[in-house]
């Protein structure tokens, strides 16, 4: 059958028809655990009755006005995220890429207002930002960017990981007015950095007057064991994006902003017709206060821990194994060749995993995984990982 959508996607063939908890079926009526929870997304687990509880008033209610009108759900939502995160202010988009397109243009405007005319951003690489032409610029990976051809100006790129790196760059450049990172690359293989890599960070953009903006799209919402990665260095960005599990399934992204960054977006600077309205506002009202009263942030740090040494053990005999490494329930198990076929053949054993950067098999799982479900999850993925080392 010909498909009529464009062919953006090298899609798995598989179609879900529903889900719950960790759980997804396809339409054949097999039972899979989704060990990715949509990339990141569904950190409640598929329907989730706070979030179906969520929807379904909300929508009886009302689900869009405009922005040009007062969305008190929005207000709601934005004193909540800047409750939790110490940031000052929020613009709400409808995805990551256009939170970090919101946080591009914060940095441009601080730079104008410092009489900077060619305000430049440094940018890592291996990064991932988003697909739109701002943010796949800033984005550190050359399969994003071919074809795309003229990119946008103002991104200087350094090693991830690498603070001389950034030392060095602004030696080379006066027009640096901010720094744009993620606190663990996902899309670049679940890379950690050194523990006070976003403590130097933060020093150096106070002593540089920089923004410290931080790319929390898969990091943020209790997914590495805290709300936000940032709380485990003990410091507060100046920018910090959101999407993803804020929403666990309806499309919402964030730019929070503190100080002197959340007053640069002014009337008639920014906006977005979906932006925030009140059908998304009230569902991530829900997911936040669900991963509250749940303590997910905990559990998700006790659980990132327990399947950590679940697979180190497990897989301590196999010699093709170079690391497991994690942060709360971002997950990162690297191999020593490509495995990028793993992928299909845990989804034959009822498995949806992922891989990133070639060799990283990546899990993301639902927060709310239990004992049993880590269980099922090592046993299955270790047996799956050493037939497959063996080839
Ligand atoms: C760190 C990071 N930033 C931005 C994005 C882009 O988000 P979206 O696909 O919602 O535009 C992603 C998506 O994977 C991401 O992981």
């Amino acid at each position: 059958m010909t498909s009529h959508i464009m062919p953006t996607y090298g899609r798995l063939n598989v179609a879900f028809t529903k889900g719950e908890g960790v759980w997804l079926w396809d339409e054949d009526n097999k039972r899979y655990l989704d060990a990715l929870s949509g990339i990141a997304v569904c950190s409640l687990g598929h329907a989730h009755p706070a979030v179906h509880d969520a929807i379904c008033a909300q929508s009886k209610l009302l689900l869009h006005t405009s922005n040009i009108y007062n969305i008190p759900k929005q207000e709601q939502l934005a004193t909540r995220l800047c409750q939790l995160s110490g940031m000052d202010n929020v613009f709400f988009s409808n995805s990551g890429a256009e939170a970090n397109e919101a946080a591009i243009k914060i940095a441009r405007i601080y730079g104008h207002e410092k009489n900077i005319a060619n305000p430049a951003i440094i940018v890592m690489e291996r990064s991932f930002h988003g697909r739109t032409m701002g943010t796949l610029s800033a984005t550190g990976n050359p399969k994003v960017q071919n074809g795309f051809a003229p990119l946008l100006d103002g991104f200087v790129r350094v090693p991830f990981n690498n603070i001389e790196a950034i030392e060095t760059a602004l030696i080379e450049h006066n027009n640096i007015v901010a720094i744009l990172v993620e606190p663990i690359q996902g899309e670049g293989g679940v890379n950690i950095p050194a523990l006070d890599y976003l403590n130097n960070i933060r020093s150096i953009c106070d002593q540089h007057d920089l923004l410290m903006m931080l790319d929390e799209v898969q990091t943020g919402i209790a997914r590495t064991g805290a709300w936000f990665a940032f709380q485990h260095n003990n410091i507060i960005p100046d920018v910090c994006t959101l999407a993803k599990a804020l929403g666990n399934g309806v499309p919402i992204g964030a730019c929070m902003a503190k100080g002197k960054a959340s007053k640069l977006l002014t009337a008639g600077k920014h906006g977005s017709t979906f932006g925030g309205n009140p059908l998304v506002c009230a569902v991530a009202l829900a997911v936040l206060e669900t991963i509250e009263n749940d303590n997910l942030c905990q559990q998700a740090s006790d659980k990132g821990e327990a399947i950590n040494q679940a697979f180190r053990e497990r897989l301590n005999n196999n010699r093709h194994i170079i690391g497991v490494r994690n942060k709360g329930l971002m997950i990162g198990i690297e191999l020593d060749k490509p495995c990028t076929e793993l992928v299909g053949i845990a989804l034959d054993s009822g498995l949806l995993i992922n891989v990133t950067g070639d060799r990283s098999i990546r899990l993301l799982p639902p927060l709310i995984i239990s004992k049993e479900q880590i269980e099922l999850l090592v046993d299955t993925l270790s047996s799956l990982i050493d037939s497959y080392t063996k080839k």
